[in-house]
């Protein structure tokens, strides 16, 4: 009885709550967030009409589940709740930020790969892609949990997927937590880019650097994997999450500092496709759209200190 009326009340609350996000996402709440595309020119009929013109939520990072099955020692998004919406409340939220201008969404986590084996994850790609036609639809994700029968079944509707990898030594990515028993983290990343090659889906890197691979020089093997994208994160602390009070992780002795950072992608300048990501530009830019799809209702400080990233 109480868990019904819980859940009912998660169910009010959240359409409550996505009226206001859209209301919100709307107005001058998201711009100092840069969430969200530059204000675009606008026609006079435009400016005289409601403010709501002003900005659109062109980019979206939903983050619909926090459980995983890997323990990164840094991570800053963590399993803090069970939670995951139903999956027509999720589609329904999708649509709403579609109609209110969202054209790229990227799938996170947590696993985004752990809740229903991944059968959750395809079936909000397959609708965004195929009903919702947005032009991006992507995912961040360890790598260890993807089938090949995933790619035959979604791969068409999914343009990019970016696996998480911080070291091609397997020792520095089991004393990171990024692994699962005696599961290969490096064997997952080879066999999903693969599939990626053979389901024409756009293969991306993700690597966090911290104090256990500062000193690493990945160019060779990057080179080799040859992704679209190789997204270099400094090591952020973000309060509750991986540092502070009431946080599941302690990441300061992972944190580095922006001269190491600096030293680290000098060493790879010769890799193309590296987009860094500093702490600065992450806490500037991002927008978190959590499990409860109400990310968008933090105030703007709160919300900074959350992380979402614009492209994955
Ligand atoms: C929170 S994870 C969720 C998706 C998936 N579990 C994964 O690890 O790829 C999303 C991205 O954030 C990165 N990340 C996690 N903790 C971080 C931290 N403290 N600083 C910078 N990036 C971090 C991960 O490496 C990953 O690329
Ligand atoms: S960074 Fe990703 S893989 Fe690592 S613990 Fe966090 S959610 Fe899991």
């Amino acid at each position: 009885m109480l868990m019904q009326l819980c859940f009912k009340n998660v169910h009010s609350l959240f359409s409550a709550l996505l009226r206001w996000i859209l209301m919100m996402v709307s107005r001058t709440l998201v711009q100092p967030l840069g969430i969200i595309s530059r204000p675009k020119i606008r026609t006079k009929e435009q400016k005289e009409g409601s403010s709501a013109q002003l900005t659109t939520p062109s980019s979206v990072n939903y983050h619909f589940t926090r459980q995983c099955n890997y323990k990164c020692g840094f991570c800053f998004h963590t399993a803090k709740t069970s939670f995951v919406l139903p999956i027509e409340e999720a589609k329904r939220g999708l649509r709403l930020l579609k109609e209110a201008g969202m054209e790229k969404v990227n799938f996170s986590g947590g696993e985004p790969f752990i809740h229903e084996r991944g059968s959750f994850l395809g079936e909000l790609v397959r609708y965004c892609k195929q009903e919702l036609q947005l032009p991006s639809v992507s995912i961040v994700s360890n790598g260890s949990l993807i089938k090949e029968s995933w790619f035959q079944k979604y791969g068409d509707y999914l343009d990019i997927l970016a696996v998480s990898c911080d070291s091609f030594n397997e020792d520095t990515n089991k004393v990171i937590g990024r692994g699962q028993g005696k599961k290969s983290h490096l064997d997952n990343l080879h066999k999903v880019c693969t599939w990626c090659q053979d389901y024409k889906v756009a293969f991306k890197i993700n690597s966090v650097i911290n104090t256990y691979n500062v000193d690493e020089d990945m160019t060779e093997q990057i080179t080799a994997l040859n992704p679209v994208r190789w997204k270099v994160f400094q090591c952020l602390l973000i309060d509750g999450e991986n540092a502070g009070e009431n946080s599941l992780r302690e990441a300061e002795k992972f944190i580095i500092s922006e001269q190491q950072f600096q030293d680290f992608l000098d060493r790879h300048q010769s890799v193309e496709c590296l987009v860094p990501e500093s702490n600065q530009k992450m806490r500037d830019s991002y927008l978190i759209l959590d499990e409860y799809v109400s990310g968008v209702i933090f105030s703007p400080l709160q919300f900074s200190s959350h992380y979402c990233a614009r492209d994955f």
